[in-house]
This record gives C-alpha cells, sequence and structure tokens, in this order.
C-alpha cells in the first residue's frame, strides 16, 4: 500500500494527472482476464476504443447479454469506461 503511494506521487509528481493513474488501475484490471494468451476470454489487443466503449456502454445498460461484464461495466461511470477504451484501445 505505502508503495502504491509512493508511486502515485512519483506518476504525480512526473505530471501525470490522479485521472490517468485511476484509468490505468482499471486498465490493470481489464487485463487480468484480457491477457493475450487466454483461451477462454476474448483479447483486446484488435479492437478499438470505440469498439471497446461501444461494447462496455452496451454491456452496462444490457443491451449486450453475457456473463461477467455486464457487472463489470456498471461498476463504473461512462466517463472511466470511456478513458479505460480509450487507453486499451488499438492504436
Ligand atoms: C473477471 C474477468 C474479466 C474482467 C476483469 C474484465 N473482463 Fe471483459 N470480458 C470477460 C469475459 C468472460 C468476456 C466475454 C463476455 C462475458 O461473458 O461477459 C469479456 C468481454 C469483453 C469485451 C468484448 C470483447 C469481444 O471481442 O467480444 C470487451 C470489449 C471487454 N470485455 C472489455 C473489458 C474491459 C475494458 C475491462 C476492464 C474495465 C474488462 N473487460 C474486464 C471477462 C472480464
Amino acid at each position: 500500500m505505502i508503495r502504491l503511494v509512493i508511486a502515485a506521487i512519483g506518476l504525480l509528481a512526473a505530471g501525470i494527472s490522479l485521472a490517468e493513474i485511476e484509468t490505468q488501475a482499471i486498465a490493470l484490471n481489464c487485463r487480468n482476464c484480457h491477457a493475450a494468451d487466454s483461451s477462454e476470454i476474448p483479447t483486446l489487443t484488435n479492437l478499438s476504443a470505440e469498439q471497446i466503449n461501444r461494447m462496455l456502454l452496451d454491456y452496462k445498460s444490457d443491451k449486450l447479454p453475457a456473463t461477467l461484464m455486464p457487472r463489470i461495466a456498471k461498476g463504473y461511470s461512462d466517463e472511466e469506461l470511456k478513458a479505460v477504451a480509450d487507453y486499451l484501445g488499438r492504436r
């Protein structure tokens, strides 16, 4: 915990905003499941930010039925979902 705080202060000092740190923390959580070598869970590597964002919003509003993602998407604001989609989307 203390290391995380020190790391966060370091990033802040380097000019990275708290919102960016939060987005990266959320993205780490996504990557836990969406690892490139997972055979069960689709990878996100070929999706654009727009595609990811659209799917997240559709999971959140139950337009896109699924097992895990609706629960996950409902845990974040639309702004957080957009930020994490921008971060994870293919460039
Ligand atoms: C607990 C594991 C888990 C976590 C954490 C997780 N996902 Fe998922 N994700 C899944 C599974 C499983 C699916 C397949 C749909 C379903 O069953 O919910 C999926 C599907 C998706 C899809 C659709 C991919 C496709 O090609 O159809 C997107 C986009 C996605 N997740 C984005 C995210 C993002 C962004 C996060 C982080 C906010 C995230 N996921 C966190 C397990 C996870």
